[in-house]
């Protein structure tokens, strides 16, 4: 049994779909196991970039089934535009699956997310406004709709009608919006059941149970990263689902002692996008340099990411809550013309000098920590040529040890640019 959770180890886009991508080939199955449009992953191949949003990254191979799990939530208009694009380009979409129990993200859902946002002023997250939060709310409230409740008209008919009255006071008394009636809501749903209806995989116990049985290779991806995750992130600026590994279990339908390794996707830096605390943020022209090399702008959103050095002590916190096995550490080439790189190994509280090796998870403290750093050399050459682990420059190569050497766990892919070629794998879970 080789079953491999992709996770994000930082705020998300640290290129877990690039390493999806590269490791699908070696997968038998690969499972989006929560979130929704909200993530935004990019895979680069021969040049040609592809970005998805709630497909599974690796639809690019054939026959791979690919699953939209049960902690997922679909938006239907976006899953439309996604598929189409893909199909447009040629991407056959016939082994892609949905689950029947995944959540669906209706009009309100959007609606809400974008009111709340625009009405926050400084109390904002920031998030994408694809109706996340207000969706999963819905969900964990039972006050939302599966996708396999699009095929019973008597029971949509009876949710829609348990549904629609609260909301729509909501919408009108409490956010001042458009209400909607229960045949427009009738109608949305029946022309996205026709839509969702050749994806839905009511089979999915039977399939993923003979995988199981036969040893198939499953390859989970994590959208966002274990520092949004609902509980283990920096709350209220996080996202409303669970990216930890535990949420590939709880997500996807296959239970935890079917995975065995947790491979946490790692920037040599650190972005973040939208508001929250971020302790190692460089907010001078160093940050400006690390945005404009490493492109850092959301896929999303397009908004500029927050750009900051690599912090251990975060990604030591990451380790224990998302159970990572070993690292990815991706854009490394983003450092080929610094002088020196900085890591942070401990947060100093400014008001008394106490040092912090340990993450402190009250956010509240982190306005008054400071980054303790270690300077490192850079190596001012393009490394995105080397194709294994004695090519790397050594001063890359002792600016990976040192990163292994603080973080605890091994690294055992290095990305050295966005194309899949441009990797190192020192060791393939599933070989
Ligand atoms: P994800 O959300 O974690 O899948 O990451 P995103 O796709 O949002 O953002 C990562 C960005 O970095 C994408 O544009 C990737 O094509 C790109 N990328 C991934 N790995 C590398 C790398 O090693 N070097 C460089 N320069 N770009 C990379
Ligand atoms: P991928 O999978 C980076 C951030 C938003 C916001 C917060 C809440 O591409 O790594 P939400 O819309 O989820 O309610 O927003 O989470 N966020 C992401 N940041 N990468 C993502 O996904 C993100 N998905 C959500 O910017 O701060
Ligand atoms: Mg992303």
């Amino acid at each position: 049994m080789k079953n491999t959770v992709v996770v994000g180890a930082q705020w998300g886009d640290e290129g877990k779909a690039k390493i999806t991508d590269l490791l699908a080939e070696y997968a038998d199955v690969i499972i989006r196991y929560q979130g929704g449009c909200n993530a935004g992953h990019t895979v680069v191949v021969n040049n040609e970039k592809y970005k998805f949003h709630l497909v599974p990254s690796g639809v690019l191979y054939k026959n791979k089934f690919c699953f939209i799990g049960a902690g997922t939530v679909i938006h239907p208009e976006s899953f439309l535009e996604e598929t189409s694009e893909l199909i447009k380009r040629g991407v056959n979409l016939s082994s892609l699956k949905i689950s029947p129990l995944a959540s669906i993200t209706l009009p309100y859902h959007i609606d809400i997310d974008g009111i709340s946002e625009n009405n926050s002023g400084k109390n904002k997250i920031g998030t994408t406004k694809k109706g996340i939060g207000p969706t999963y709310s819905d969900k964990i409230g039972r006050y939302g709709l599966k996708i396999q409740d699009l095929y019973d008209e008597e029971l949509l008919n009876s949710r829609l009608e348990a549904i629609l009255p609260l909301k729509n006071k909501i919408l009108k008394e409490v956010y001042g919006s458009k209400i909607y009636t229960k045949d427009e809501m009738l109608q949305y749903c029946r022309k996205y059941a026709e839509i969702f209806r050749p994806y839905v995989c009511n089979e999915w116990v039977s399939n993923l149970s003979t995988a199981l049985k036969e040893d198939k290779k499953i390859l989970f991806e994590g959208a966002q990263g274990i520092m949004l995750d609902i509980d283990y992130g920096t709350y209220p600026y996080v996202t409303s689902s669970n990216p930890i590994a535990g949420g590939a279990a709880t997500g996807s339908g296959i239970g935890p002692t079917y995975i065995n390794n947790v491979i946490g996707v790692t920037k040599a830096y650190i972005t973040r996008v939208g508001e929250g605390p971020f302790i190692t943020e460089l907010t001078d022209a160093t940050g400006e340099k690390i945005r404009e090399i490493g492109a850092e702008f959301g896929t999303t959103t397009l908004r500029p990411r927050r750009c900051g050095w690599f912090d251990a002590v975060l990604s030591r916190y990451c380790v224990l809550t998302g159970g990572l096995t070993q690292m990815a550490i991706t854009k490394i080439d983003v450092f080929n013309d610094f002088d020196e790189l900085k890591i942070c190994t401990a947060y100093k509280d400014k008001r008394n000098g106490k040092i912090y090796k340990d993450y402190p998870t009250n956010i509240n403290l982190h306005k008054f920590l400071e980054p303790v750093y270690e300077t490192l050399k850079g190596w001012k050459t393009n490394l995105s040529n080397a194709k294994n682990w004695d090519e790397l420059p050594k001063n890359a190569q002792i600016y990976l040890k040192r990163l292994e050497e603080l973080v605890g766990i091994p690294i055992k892919i290095i990305s050295t640019g966005a194309d899949r070629e441009q990797t190192i794998i020192i060791e393939n879970p599933f070989a």
